[in-house]
């Protein structure tokens, strides 16, 4: 089965050509995060006129490189939301007309489920790996949301908690800007923590005492405000000379609570197989290390997306998704859909 996946939710255009729900035939991502590098963050009406720029163009070379014209194709899958308004209408709207004209069926999928499947993606180098096995405890988290997720199969998805406050990626943002660093700050706080030292600067660990699956970030973002203006008292120099170190402690404690709230959710799902990380976020290595190392000698496998395109927004993850749906449930395709907000994976 081929289908076109298309992702217009935040400030990436992305479209892909998917077959059977995890080979990747191309992918291609434009996308319009350097106009929003000197801001904190993204301007809505500016992300979707970049959108509609970009939605044709994207779609056109994705064929293209992998050489299938719209004949091919067996179905199409666009994500109706959350995200940016003006964005997802440049998106659902592109999808409609081409799935009326090119007469084929069309899927929304929720943006979360789509990150939830990026697990399945393989490049066509890595197709000999094997598949994911449900039971999954899913983390999934990016710079909108962080969400726990226990997965029996790709429609019976248990969400065991999610944030208070701040969204993880907007804790490296938030963190990121405080330390003087562009938009959006999570690879570039990475690449200065490399050269820190986590123990000059420990950080709180959120919610260590706390009994449910819950995440909070927010009160970690004011200890470092707090830390940076004591240090700025002391010697307005330090900061500069710390930074790194800083970044690391901050790193290191955002790190240990996502890492903490997964073995308390494995003590409470026995059985789980896999143990998956998903969205923007996913691509920082230290937290993989620190997972990793907690689920030594568990038995527990875990994944994070096969390459690092795949762990921020994409299309293939879009089209994976939608291909499941369209297996799990047939009668969802060609649906209006209602919400852009929220709903249901
Ligand atoms: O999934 P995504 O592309 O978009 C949303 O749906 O939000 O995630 C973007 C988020 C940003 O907050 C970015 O700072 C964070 O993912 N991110 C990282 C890293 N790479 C991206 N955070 C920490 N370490 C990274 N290496
Ligand atoms: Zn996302």
């Amino acid at each position: 089965m081929l289908v076109l996946g298309i992702e217009t939710s935040c400030d990436e255009t992305s479209a892909a050509v998917v077959k059977d729900g995890s080979e990747v035939l191309s992918c291609i991502i434009a996308t319009s995060k350097k106009d929003f590098q000197s801001l904190s963050g993204v301007i809505p009406e500016d992300a979707a006129r970049k959108q509609i720029l970009s939605i044709l163009p994207v779609i056109d070379k994705c064929l293209e490189a992998v050489g299938v014209n719209s004949r091919s194709l067996d179905a199409l899958a666009v994500t109706r939301g959350p995200g940016l308004l003006g964005s997802l209408l440049v998106g659902t709207v592109t999808a409609r007309a081409l799935a009326k004209v090119w007469d084929k069926p069309l899927i929304g999928v929720h943006h979360t489920l789509g990150h939830l499947s990026s697990t399945w993606l393989r490049e066509k180098t890595d197709l000999e790996k094997n598949e994911p096995a449900f039971p999954i405890l899913t983390l999934s988290i990016s710079g909108g949301h962080t969400d726990l997720w226990y997965r029996i199969s790709h429609t019976d998805n248990q969400l065991l908690g999610s944030t208070r406050d701040d969204a993880a990626g907007e804790a490296f943002d938030k963190g990121a800007s405080l330390l003087g660093l562009n938009y959006p700050g999570g690879p570039e706080l990475e690449i200065l923590a490399h050269k820190g030292d986590a123990d000059c600067f420990p950080f709180p660990v959120p919610l260590k005492e706390d009994a449910t699956l819950d995440f909070s970030f927010s009160g970690l973002k004011t200890s470092l405000k707090y830390l940076l203006k004591d240090l700025a008292s002391i010697n307005p120099d330090f900061i500069n000379l710390k930074k790194s170190s800083i970044a690391a402690g901050f790193q290191r404690a955002i790190c240990a609570h996502l890492a903490n709230r997964i073995i308390a959710a494995l003590d409470m799902h026995h059985g789980t197989k896999e143990v998956h990380i998903v969205g923007g976020v996913s691509a920082n290595q230290v937290l993989k290390a620190a997972v990793e190392e907690r689920l030594m000698n568990s038995g527990v496998i875990l994944r994070t997306p096969s390459s690092l395109r795949f762990c921020t927004d994409n299309g293939a993850m879009i089209a994976a998704a939608g291909t499941f749906l369209m297996r799990a449930k047939p009668d969802e395709m060609n649906k209006v859909f209602k919400t852009f907000a929220t709903g249901n994976l």
